[in-house]
């Protein structure tokens, strides 16, 4: 099949290189930035990559046929050498840049040292970036995990306890409400959330005590909390995976209200729409409220490991007591040194501000698209999508797109998310969007499906 996505492509899909070592030799030139020669950069060198990756790894993604091997701010580069902008950041984790060099100092220098220890003794790194955390988004509490589904989980296991030792719910009773379209990992208790099958479908039993209703309704939120047994209501200020869902203005602070109303703790998950991507530091920020439970990762770290975080204060998350909860890697002084220095360089350049200006005349220009192609332009800050009209494939868009230097990706059949690093500037940005808009425009770079 990758064959065939190739010689869709048209392009030759030659024997290249035959063993293993030259192989080997041929990716390490490439990845290094040594010249190679144009013979040697045949396209039998990706489609070694896409066949190998087929035979032994699990077939859980469907990626788009191209073979990556450098990053350096918003351009990656494959192994052929071809240069593209990122307009996927590694789904916002990279809102920093690929390869940051303040980042990577940060990892360099504390790899040197201790990269991690027992969460059973103190580390002299773990207590000033919880200081640091905590001060910069206003809660007093951090409790440091990995990756951005175990923030979730950890915001539902805290709200669960809150529940029980506070709001004095009957023991296993405690609902949490989600909203349709909602996504926040791979895990039985997110997918037992989620709406969509492809995410569900045949991995129950799920889990008891969740409560689904509309997004971006709070009428149908009131109904919810009303119910006794709530303990939280989790959602993303915006719907990321979901295509970039904007709810209407007044929606977070409806939720704000109406949890403190019912007395519900409120989880935000920040993930994807937090650390500047929307154009605030957090998407919270753009109606000013609050968070009982804000949950960050991915640009946590800037895109160079796993770090993410629930953040609450006291009366929540100290009904969490030792041993009821934690990670072997959560706290590691690696990540906390590459968790600091990546939230300075969001601050220190002003990322969240770029992306509010830069992702306005995003938006404006490509509104300009003819209307019977892209029915649909949306989002906020550097957090965008467009829809593709039904009668053509965001698949093969997206394929053009990258043969013109640009790498998106489908979510959802006809939408694609256009989600730059941060650190994109406006000449880079206007680059990008003629690439769009040419690939777009002409009827010939779209495949209708019929
Ligand atoms: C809003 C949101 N929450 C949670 C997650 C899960 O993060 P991770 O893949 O790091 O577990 C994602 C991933 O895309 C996300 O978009």
């Amino acid at each position: 099949m990758l064959a065939s996505q190739l010689q869709k492509l048209g392009k030759p899909v030659s024997a290249g290189h035959k063993t293993g070592s030259q192989l080997k030799q041929f990716f390490r030139k490439l990845c290094d930035g040594t010249k190679v020669s144009t013979k040697e950069t045949s396209v039998s060198a990706s489609q070694k990559i896409f066949d190998r990756e087929d035979k032994f790894g699990a077939h859980n993604y469907h990626p788009l046929p191209v073979a990556l091997c450098r990053g350096k701010g918003i351009f990656v580069w494959d192994v052929e050498g071809k240069k593209y902008y990122d307009f996927l950041s590694a789904y916002s984790a990279a809102n920093q840049g690929h390869c940051h060099p303040k980042i990577l100092k940060a990892l360099k220098d504390q790899a040197d040292k201790l990269t991690l220890i027992s969460r059973a003794f103190y580390s002299d790194v773990l207590g000033e970036y919880e200081e640091y955390v905590t001060r910069l988004f206003g809660y007093d509490k951090v409790l440091p995990m990995n990756t951005g589904v175990e923030g979730g989980e950890t915001a539902c296991k805290l709200a669960r306890k809150w529940g029980y030792a506070k709001k004095k719910i009957r023991e296993n009773e405690a609902k949490i409400v989600f909203v349709e379209g909602n996504f926040w990992g791979r895990t039985l208790a997110a997918i037992s959330s989620s709406t969509d099958p492809s995410s569900y479908a045949g991995f129950g039993p799920y889990m008891p005590g969740f409560n689904i209703i509309p997004y971006n309704d709070l009428k149908a939120l009131e109904e919810a909390l009303k119910d006794p047994t709530v303990c939280a209501f989790m959602v993303e200020p915006i719907q990321g995976e979901a295509g970039v869902v904007v709810p209407h203005d007044g929606y977070l602070k409806g939720v704000r209200e109406l949890c403190d109303k019912y007395n519900v703790l409120w989880i935000a998950d920040e993930v994807q729409t937090g650390l500047g991507r929307t154009g605030k530091m957090l998407a919270v920020d753009h109606e000013n409220v609050k968070p009982d439970i804000l949950v960050l990762g991915k640009a946590l770290s800037g895109g160079v490991m796993p770090v993410s975080a629930a953040l609450a204060n006291d009366d929540v998350m100290l009904c969490i007591k030792p041993g009821e909860h934690g990670s072997t890697y959560g706290g590691n002084p690696l990540g906390c040194k590459v968790a600091m220095a990546a939230l300075e360089v969001l601050e220190e350049e002003n990322l969240a501000q770029n992306a509010e200006k830069l992702g306005a005349i995003l938006r404006s220009e490509l509104s300009k698209l003819p209307k019977d192609k892209v029915s649909i332009v949306r989002g906020k800050g550097l957090l965008n999508a467009i829809v593709i009209n039904k009668e053509f494939d965001a698949w093969e868009v997206c394929i053009k797109l990258m043969e013109n230097g640009l790498l998106a990706k489908p979510t959802h059949g006809d939408i694609i998310r256009l989600a730059p690093p941060l650190v994109i500037n406006e000449d880079q940005l206007r680059d990008s969007v003629e690439i769009i808009k040419k690939t777009i425009r002409f009827p010939e770079a779209i495949n209708s499906q019929d």
